[in-house]
């Protein structure tokens, strides 16, 4: 393994390093626009460039290998000499338009310019004009005067969705980033264009012109729309979430998301939240949350006198946490002894090659694990509609529909609630057939939530509240705790944190995870 030298420090590296990369392992960043660890290299914007002792010419650090002996300068006068005159290059066409770049707050260009940048230009001439405004795709918009031509986004279309819409057209300074005739940029991992544009070029339609980037806080949380569970980052502002973007993790997501999952925060603002538990008897009313308790319990509680547990049927939605279905397993275990169980399958397209999963939902995986010692008692909706069409089936409970807004399902299309003697909703939004329910109770989204998926490869990820609610709705392990304790069933958990203690301890394939330190690699035993 070669051993050299960077700035005066000695590493040692495999084989192939790349300068940028040994440099980065020591501390040291390069700065650099076209270099990214997971596209090919395109060795075109010369930022990088670094002094090696006997080689003349300055080398750029993202295509060149180490050897053995290597000496390497990053910061002497001849360095940032050149690098201050890319910058010089970059910006001679460039419009400037900082006050009313999406980009500004986090473009490189910037950045380098306040290290490397002149305080003024010296060119004099007319800038050379190019295409603005142009709408690449549903999702995208392009600026060719911000564009540094550093060829990312045509590298991701080629290399990563293997789709090829894009390609540079035209030569030296009209030459321009743009998309084959009778072709859009709509593949489904179009916004990750956006977000490995190193300048305002690229910028997302949805989020265009919302907020600055520094007013919004920044929430590391899992993308809820399938069962991928891509590692993202929540941008939030006013108790509102503006944007989702993937966040590195090597084992699930590596840097990249999917457009159905970047845009699923949008879901969370349909006009259908449920706001206040409801009941549906002559008439509709909202109710506080003891008077909805008392209600709820006094009727859970006649079905089981008249008509046993077995007539009472959970449909368990994955859309739930790991916490959530501990909760509702212990309830299920302790007053429910006879009771049936279905966990719906909602599913859209296929698996593709790079992320999405035709499953949408985010925690099946940890749902079915949790759920596996009830697992004679779990029937398929088809069955349990059946049973509710034949008699057998007196009450009906729905949890977890709806927590991640996206409604995708009308799963209990064909059930008939109406007949039921009681049916019970526990959820975020109110189904299609909301009048139906007796009762319905406000559970927290996917959003406001602290907790854990499991993804479909057996990742335990932690999900972090973006917003509060801004609404009655509670988490619905404490709404389904509440239930369970008034009941019959003894728990007293006052944090997601501690039910997941619990469910480690009691599970075998959680027993060695712990909350506070669930890490990228941590996933429960096969
Ligand atoms: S649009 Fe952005 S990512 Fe694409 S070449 Fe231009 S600067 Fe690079
Ligand atoms: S692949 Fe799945 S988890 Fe990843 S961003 Fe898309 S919907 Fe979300
Ligand atoms: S990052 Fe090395 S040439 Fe662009």
């Amino acid at each position: 393994m070669p051993t050299l030298r960077i700035d005066g420090k000695e590493v040692t590296v495999e084989n192939g390093t790349t300068i940028l990369k040994a440099a980065e392992s020591i501390g040291i960043i390069i700065p650099h626009f076209c270099y990214h660890p997971e596209l090919s290299i395109a060795g075109n914007c010369r930022m990088c460039v670094v002094e090696v002792e006997r080689m003349p010419k300055l080398q750029t650090a993202c295509s060149t290998e180490v050897s053995d002996g290597m000496v390497v300068h990053t910061t002497t006068d001849r360095v940032v000499n050149a690098r201050r005159a890319i910058m010089e290059f970059l910006l001679i066409n460039h419009p400037l338009d900082c006050p009313i770049c999406d980009q500004a707050g986090e473009c490189r260009l910037q950045d380098y310019s306040v290290r490397y940048g002149m305080a003024s230009s010296r060119f004099a001439e007319e800038k050379v004009k190019s295409v603005k405004r142009e709408i690449f795709g549903p999702h995208v918009i392009y600026d060719g005067e911000r564009c540094i031509k550093c060829t990312r986004c045509i590298r991701f279309c080629y290399e990563i969705t293997k789709t090829g819409e894009l390609d540079m057209f035209f030569r030296g300074d009209h030459s321009t980033v743009g998309i084959f005739p009778e072709r859009d940029l709509k593949n489904d991992y179009s916004g990750n264009v956006v977000d490995l544009c190193p300048v305002g070029a690229l910028t997302l339609r949805e989020f265009r012109f919302k907020s600055r980037v520094w007013d919004l806080k920044k929430v590391n949380t899992i993308c809820p729309a399938c069962g991928r569970g891509c590692n993202i980052i929540a941008w939030v502002k006013d108790n509102r979430i503006f944007r989702l973007t993937p966040r590195f993790n090597p084992h699930v997501n590596r840097s990249w998301m999917c457009d159905h999952g970047r845009l699923s925060h949008e879901f969370l603002y349909r006009s259908e939240r449920l706001v206040s538990p409801e009941i549906m008897n002559a008439e509709r009313r909202r109710l506080n949350w003891k008077e909805a308790f008392d209600c709820v319990t006094d009727a859970l509680k006649s079905i089981l006198q008249n008509h046993g547990s077995g007539s009472i049927h959970l449909v368990v939605f994955p859309f739930i946490t790991n916490e959530d279905a501990f909760l509702i397993l212990k309830v299920l275990k302790d007053v429910f002894p006879k009771s049936t169980v279905s966990i719906p399958i909602i599913e859209i397209g296929e698996d593709d090659s790079l992320l999405i999963r035709k499953d949408r939902t985010p925690n099946r995986r940890g749902v079915e694990e949790i759920f596996r010692e009830v697992s004679s008692r779990i029937i398929s909706v088809d069955d349990a509609a059946k049973r509710v069409k034949e008699g057998m089936i007196k009450s009906l409970v729905v949890l977890g529909e709806g927590l991640t807004g996206a409604n995708d399902c009308n799963i209990l299309a064909d059930t008939p609630i109406s007949p039921l003697e009681f049916s019970l909703f526990i959820g975020s939004f109110k189904p299609w057939n909301a009048n139906d329910f007796s009762a319905m109770l406000p559970a927290s989204t996917w959003a406001e939530l602290d907790g854990t998926f499991t993804n479909f490869e057996g990742f335990v990820q932690r999900i972090f509240p973006s917003v509060l609610s801004s609404c009655e709705s509670r988490p619905l392990w404490k709404i389904v705790q509440e239930l369970g304790s008034r009941i019959g069933t003894r728990c007293a958990f006052r944090s997601a944190s501690s039910v997941f203690e619990k469910l480690a301890e009691e599970h075998q394939s959680y027993r060695e995870l712990r909350y506070f330190s669930l890490t990228d690699e941590s996933r429960i035993k096969k």
